[in-house]
């Protein structure tokens, strides 16, 4: 049976997106420094440690907080590759067997809590991997096919092989080989030059993320005060465990703390002289730690832009399936607040 022209090219669109959108991913991590860097709260480092709380593997994932860069960069790189041997048809089943198995990785650490669970993107991934996994690139702009095409027509010109004669199957891993190491050094150089650009342009305008969400003015951390500083709650200590000096949150901005009970990564706002809110500021859907933008008054996830109401702690917009935790602080006698 014979294929048409529709249908031999029928998985063409499904290898562009997915090449595209595996290389643009893989390009995109390599690209913001801000991956790599512990204190970025949408980095590597503060999604596995979010992955380490709400993954249902989590106890797999905590592990790794050690070795988080080499693990991002090698995320990044093998996204690269396989959306590189897509786009060309290259290997076309190993790559569509690691996009499964990077997208269902994804979905148990990042987008697992997507609710409801079709809105997370990686099991969608996972699954349109599939087709390119059973059936391989098919026979349209697929290195694959044409390599073994060349490689039979070559072996045809050269008549039956006589013992000692070249062996066309070698003759196509040859070929193949060869390609595959053009690529390989091709998505080297490609991930290089595009790590070098985003640092270089992220030092001339001083960000240091080519990717980076809009910037946000990092809050200050609570610490331990030396001295009260003296007002506020009546009856002087209120209980609970001391976050820091309350003078050290702005009028109008946040700060951050740890919650002591939870050691989460935590923040609090004085929305009015004297009006102090505070949120577990670890972000429901996957782990990354939300900013304050004060003017919107919002917080925002910086990894997949999850929207919470600052008053309330909300979800204003997902796919944060839940709000941030509030908690309850209390300003003391002596100008510290407590978490209570
Ligand atoms: Fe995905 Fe926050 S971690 S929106």
């Amino acid at each position: 049976m014979t294929l048409d022209t529709a249908e031999r090219a029928a998985l063409v669109p499904l290898r562009a997106f997915l090449g595209f959108t595996f290389c643009f991913a893989g390009l995109q991590k390599l690209a913001n420094p801000g991956f790599f860097e512990p204190s970025n709260p949408g980095s590597i480092q503060a999604q596995l440690a979010g992955s380490a709380r709400l993954s249902p593997v989590h106890s797999l994932v905590a592990p790794l907080a050690p070795i988080a860069v080499p693990l991002g960069l090698l995320i990044a790189f093998s996204e690269l590759a396989i959306g590189l041997g897509t786009l060309l048809g290259l290997w076309q089943r190993l790559a569509a067997a690691g996009g499964v198995v990077l997208s269902l990785m994804l979905f148990l650490t990042v987008s697992f809590h997507s609710s409801p669970y079709y809105t997370g993107a990686d099991i969608v991934f996972a699954f349109a991997w599939t087709p390119l996994l059973l059936a391989g690139a098919g026979p349209v702009l697929s290195a694959d096919a044409a390599i073994a095409a060349r490689a039979k027509r070559e072996s045809r010109r050269a008549g039956p092989r006589v013992s000692g004669g070249p062996d066309p199957s070698r003759r196509e891993a040859t070929m193949k080989g060869t390609l595959t190491l053009l690529t390989a050094i091709g998505a080297l150089a490609l991930g290089g030059l595009t790590a070098g650009l985003g640092r270089a342009i992220g030092g001339l305008t001083g960000d240091s993320g080519a990717s980076r969400p809009p910037r946000r003015a990092a809050a200050p951390k609570l610490g331990p005060s030396a001295s009260g500083s003296g007002g506020g709650h009546p009856g002087g200590h209120p209980g609970g465990k001391a976050l820091g000096p309350a003078r050290d949150v702005p009028v109008g901005g946040a700060a951050g703390f740890r919650d002591p009970r939870t050691g989460d990564p935590s923040i609090v706002i004085q929305p009015a002289a004297g009006k102090f809110l505070a949120f577990d500021a670890v972000c429901p859907h996957a782990g990354c730690t939300v900013q304050y933008d004060r003017p919107a008054a919002l917080f925002i996830c910086p990894c997949h832009n999850s929207r919470f109401n600052a008053a309330t702690g909300a979800v204003e917009a997902g796919p944060a399936p839940t709000g941030l935790t509030p908690i309850p602080v209390t300003k003391g006698g002596n100008g510290d607040l407590y978490a209570t």
